[in-house]
């Protein structure tokens, strides 16, 4: 099958599966612990019933929207997600261009493997850039200051992984990148032999952004001892307001979850929060993003965009983030199974089968415009 074949994203899922190496499928595929809010996640948007109208005209419909004052052709954007060129060689740089070929934003992970410039390099449409912040403030300039010379037009900041969630298959796979050569990684690898012909083809297999340019790190083999050692547990509201001035541009929080602390994000000068738990992959247990999304934009919406990741599997899952009032969604598992299905073209098809079911869901529920989508195409009670 190939990914023009796919019909859902969790086709495109399977494809992946056959295609990456375990540690790596099951990288992106994981959550925290039992996995509990990772499945409500993608479970509470099945909950949500919505209005079927009839007999309302569905000609000259428009998804396009804005997301932090930028045009885009639908409102999503692609989610930070560590280690993508592992999913497939050179993959940000693969998912960029995907992005920007169907006017969408693209988001580069500090944990990616190519980095700032490489995607860059490729790419004429400005990215976001998402930050972690470490214990390393000299790093953080730096880092600061490459997304800038690169033209990035935001900044993410990524509020809940300053101590790293448990993910059992990771540690169950003994997950590197690059991989280590231990018997059972070569086995992973000799088996999905047309990753490693992509693999071998390019000279980006480890932390781009980081090897070579944080002090002392000339290898990452182990995200877990990286996050332990480097990240700063002491993060607080005022280094927000030091990031913030230091970049200067259009901010987004992400991992906000809770009523007041979007409220602190709103006084803190942030131009935008996305609600998330960061894919069910930190604190397992907690709820989901979509159940949360409508007391949140109750309490900011009117005075902050609030966005939201967690869950999104479908163009239905879209849309029914967009009528709770989230004015952008953000996608990571599913362009990362498209990528992994088939690079570039897996990314593609990944946002247009999101597209296509978000138009047609759109149409259905009797609206022609996504901007005028509203807790009204939802059922409250049923
Ligand atoms: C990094 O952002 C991760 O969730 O692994």
């Amino acid at each position: 099958m190939s990914v023009e074949q796919a019909l859902t994203i969790a086709d495109l899922k399977e494809q992946a599966r056959r295609r990456v190496p375990k540690m790596f499928f099951d990288y992106a595929d994981s959550g925290a612990w039992t996995e509990g809010t990772y499945r409500s996640n993608e479970d509470d948007f099945h909950k949500i019933k919505l209005r079927q109208r009839v007999l309302v005209d569905m000609t000259n419909r428009s998804l396009a929207s804005e997301m932090i004052g930028e045009t885009v052709s639908m409102p999503i954007a692609l989610s930070p997600t560590g280690l993508t060129g592992m999913q497939h060689a050179d993959g940000e740089m693969l998912a960029a261009q995907a992005a920007e070929e169907a006017g969408v934003p693209f988001t580069l992970s500090t944990m990616s493997i190519c980095s700032i410039e490489d995607v860059r390099s490729v790419t004429t449409r400005p990215f976001w850039f998402q930050l972690y912040v470490m214990r390393d403030k000299d790093f953080v300039r730096n880092l600061i200051g490459r997304a800038k010379a690169a033209g990035c037009s935001a900044l993410i900041l990524t509020l809940d992984l300053q101590i790293l969630g448990q993910r059992h298959k990771d540690l169950r796979n003994g997950l590197s990148a690059p991989p280590k050569f231990t018997p059972k990684h070569i086995w992973q690898m000799a088996t999905r032999p047309f990753w490693c012909l992509d693999m071998l083809g390019t000279k980006r297999r480890s932390f781009g952004n980081i090897v070579g340019h944080a002090k002392g790190v000339t290898d990452l083999s182990s995200l877990s001892s990286w996050t332990a050692e480097q990240f700063d547990p002491q993060l607080s509201w005022k280094d927000i307001e030091w990031i913030r001035d230091l970049w200067g541009g259009k901010l987004i929080l992400k991992g906000i979850l809770d009523e007041e602390d979007a409220r602190m994000s709103l006084e803190s000068g942030a131009d935008a929060i996305i609600v998330s738990n960061h894919g069910g992959r930190q604190l397992d247990g907690a709820p989901s993003s979509i159940s949360m999304l409508p007391r949140i934009v109750d309490a900011v919406g009117d005075r902050m965009e609030v966005h939201l990741d967690g869950g999104i599997r479908s163009g239905q899952d879209v849309l029914k983030a967009l009528c709770y009032g989230a004015k952008g969604t953000h996608i990571g598992r599913p362009f990362l199974y498209g990528l992994g299905a088939g690079g570039k073209a897996g990314v593609r098809r990944a946002i247009e089968i999101i597209r296509k079911e978000l138009d047609t869901t759109m149409a259905l529920c009797g609206e022609r415009d996504v901007k005028n989508l509203s807790r009204n195409n939802l059922h409250k009670d049923v």
